[in-house]
């Protein structure tokens, strides 16, 4: 079947059973995308499906019902989304295993709230677990993305 992610095309001969995670790493070769539980409890696997944060590890790839963005198509050409700057700029990862979900999350979350309070960033980003406990990093960056997108 067709897969369209980061604006490309792929004929994917995989079980459509198997879940997007698998097919973007495996499939793919999109290691971006983390496996951390893999039953929606720590959204490391976190993508975008038509412009929505979704856990990859809990959508079959039969069941992709758009296109797919995974981190490194989340900017555009030659400059990084406000997000992946600003995280930049708090030096927001430790470890950085959980951070391109963080990442896709955060960018969901202002896609839909430009302005968002301590508790809005909490709330949405609260399925994102980080082992390093970046949580504070996080939630500056978050909002240094949020002033940054409405400046412009
Ligand atoms: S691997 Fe998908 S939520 Fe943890
Ligand atoms: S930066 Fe290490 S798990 Fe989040």
């Amino acid at each position: 079947m067709l897969l369209t992610v980061n604006g490309k095309s792929h004929d994917v001969d995989l079980p459509s059973d198997m879940p997007l995670l698998w097919v973007l790493r495996d499939g793919l070769n999109v290691t971006s995308v983390k496996y951390g539980c893999g039953i929606a409890l720590c959204g490391a696997c976190t993508v975008h499906i038509g412009g929505d944060a979704v856990r990859s590890c809990q959508v079959s790839l039969g069941d992709v019902w758009a296109d797919v963005t995974t981190i490194e198509g989340l900017g555009r050409p030659g400059a990084l989304h406000a997000v992946q700057a600003a995280w930049i700029t708090h030096q927001v990862a430790q470890c950085g295993y959980c951070q391109s979900g963080q990442i896709m999350q955060a960018a969901d979350l202002l896609a839909r709230n430009p302005e968002p309070s301590d508790d809005d960033i909490d709330a949405a980003m609260s399925g994102n677990l980080c082992r390093c406990g970046t949580y504070p990093r996080i939630r500056a960056a978050v909002h240094a993305a949020a002033s940054a997108m409405r400046e412009v």
